[in-house]
C-alpha cells in the first residue's frame, strides 16, 4: 500500500467581485442580514465566457506549479464539480487535454459541496493500490450558472472559483508519515429535497436552479459535522487536540465555528475563507488549502483535517498530515 502525500496546491479566483452592497440592488437583502447569518461579505462570479474547465485549469496549472511537475507527469485527474462546462465529455477530460496529458485517466465525481473530499477520497484509494502514481485532485464551480437570482434565501451566499492539489503516491518509508491518513463519505437520499437543482438532462431537459431549505440543511450540517470530525478521529486513535488546521467546507460562518466549538479548537487554528468567498461548493475546501498553505499557515508534517456537507445529502471528511 502506498501514501498519498500532498505535494502542491493552487487556487484560482475569477475576476469579477461582487459585494453584498452590490447584491442588495438586485434582491431585497442587506450586508448586515449576509453578513451576520452567514460571515460572507463577498463572492467572486465567473465571466459569461468563463467555464468551469478555465477555473480547474488554472487552479491545476498553479498546484502542477507548487509541485514542480507538469501535465505529462500526472497520469489520474479526479475533478470534483456541480457545474460541468457540458453534459458531457466530463470536464476533466478537458483539463487533461489543455494539460497536454495524453495518458492516464481523467473524470469527474459529482457529490455537491462534499465533492472535493469525496474526490480526494477516489484518487487517495486509487494511489494507495497502484494504479496511479500522480494525481490532481480538483474542485471546481461556476456555482453561479444555477442560482436563481431572485430568491434572496440562496442568490446571496454562492461564489465561483476552483482550487486543486497534487497527490504522489510515496511508499510508507518514503512518505515519513506524511500523506492521506483516512477518508470517510457518507451520504443520505432521504434528504434530497432539501437542498437540490429542479432541473438535469434526464429529469426536465432545463439546467435547473438551486433550491434550498437553508433552516434544515443547516441543522443537519451542525450534527453530521460534529459526528464526522469523531469518526476521523477516533478511526487514527488522535484526539482534537492533534490538529493543527482545520479546513472545513465554507458554507456559513455559523457552522465552521459550530464544528470549531465541538473540537474545541480555537478559531486561530481554523481556515475561514467564507467572508471573501462565499459559498464555492467543490471549490472551497482546496481554494482554503491552497491559501493556508501559501501564506505559511500550513505546513509540512501539520495534521489538517477537512470536512464538508452538500447537497444529496452527501458529508465526508479527510485526515492528512500535511
Ligand atoms: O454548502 C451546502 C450546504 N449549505 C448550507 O450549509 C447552508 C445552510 N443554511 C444556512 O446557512 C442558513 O440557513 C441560511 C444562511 C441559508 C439562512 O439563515 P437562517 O438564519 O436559517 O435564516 P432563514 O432561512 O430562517 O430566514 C430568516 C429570515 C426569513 O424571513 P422571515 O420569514 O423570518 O420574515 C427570510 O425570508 O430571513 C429572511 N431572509 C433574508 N433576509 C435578508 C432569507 N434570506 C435573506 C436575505 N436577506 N438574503
Amino acid at each position: 500500500m502506498f501514501r498519498s502525500v500532498v505535494t502542491g496546491s493552487g487556487a484560482f479566483l475569477p475576476a469579477k467581485l461582487v459585494t453584498n452592497d452590490d447584491l442588495s440592488k438586485i434582491v431585497d437583502t442587506t450586508d448586515e442580514w449576509i453578513g451576520q447569518r452567514t460571515g460572507i461579505r463577498q463572492r467572486y462570479i465567473a465571466a459569461e465566457d468563463e467555464n468551469t474547465s478555465d477555473l480547474a485549469l488554472a487552479a491545476a496549472r498553479n498546484a502542477l506549479a507548487a509541485a514542480g511537475l507538469d501535465g505529462s507527469d500526472i497520469d489520474l485527474i479526479v475533478l470534483a464539480t456541480t457545474t460541468p462546462d457540458q453534459t458531457f465529455p466530463a470536464t476533466a477530460v478537458r483539463v487533461q487535454n489543455a494539460l497536454g496529458m495524453r495518458h492516464g485517466a481523467a473524470f469527474d465525481v459529482q457529490a455537491v459541496c462534499s465533492g472535493f473530499v469525496f474526490a480526494l477520497a477516489v484518487a487517495n484509494n486509487f494511489l494507495a493500490v497502484g494504479q496511479a502514481k500522480r494525481a490532481l485532485v480538483i474542485g471546481a464551480e461556476t456555482f453561479s450558472r444555477l442560482l436563481d437570482w431572485t430568491d434572496r434565501g440562496t442568490c446571496v451566499l454562492f461564489g465561483d472559483g476552483a482550487g486543486a492539489v497534487v497527490l504522489e503516491a510515496k511508499s510508507q518509508a518514503e512518505a515519513g508519515g506524511r500523506g492521506i491518513l483516512s477518508t470517510h463519505l457518507h451520504s443520505d437520499g432521504a434528504y434530497e429535497n432539501i437542498l437540490y437543482v429542479d432541473g438535469g438532462p434526464s429529469g426536465t431537459g432545463t439546467v435547473g436552479k438551486v433550491r434550498m431549505n437553508g433552516k434544515e440543511v443547516f441543522r443537519h450540517a451542525v450534527q453530521r459535522l460534529a459526528e464526522i470530525v469523531d469518526e476521523t478521529l477516533e478511526a487514527n486513535g488522535l484526539v482534537a487536540a492533534d490538529i493543527d488546521w482545520l479546513v472545513p467546507h465554507q458554507a456559513n460562518q455559523r457552522i465552521i465555528e459550530s464544528t470549531a466549538r465541538k473540537l474545541q479548537l480555537p478559531m486561530e487554528r481554523v481556515v475561514s475563507t467564507i467572508a471573501r468567498h462565499g459559498n464555492t461548493s467543490a471549490a472551497s475546501i482546496p481554494l482554503a488549502l491552497a491559501e493556508a498553505v501559501e501564506d505559511g499557515r500550513i505546513r509540512p508534517g501539520h495534521l489538517v483535517l477537512t470536512e464538508a456537507l452538500g447537497g444529496g445529502l452527501t458529508w465526508g471528511s479527510a485526515l492528512i498530515r500535511w
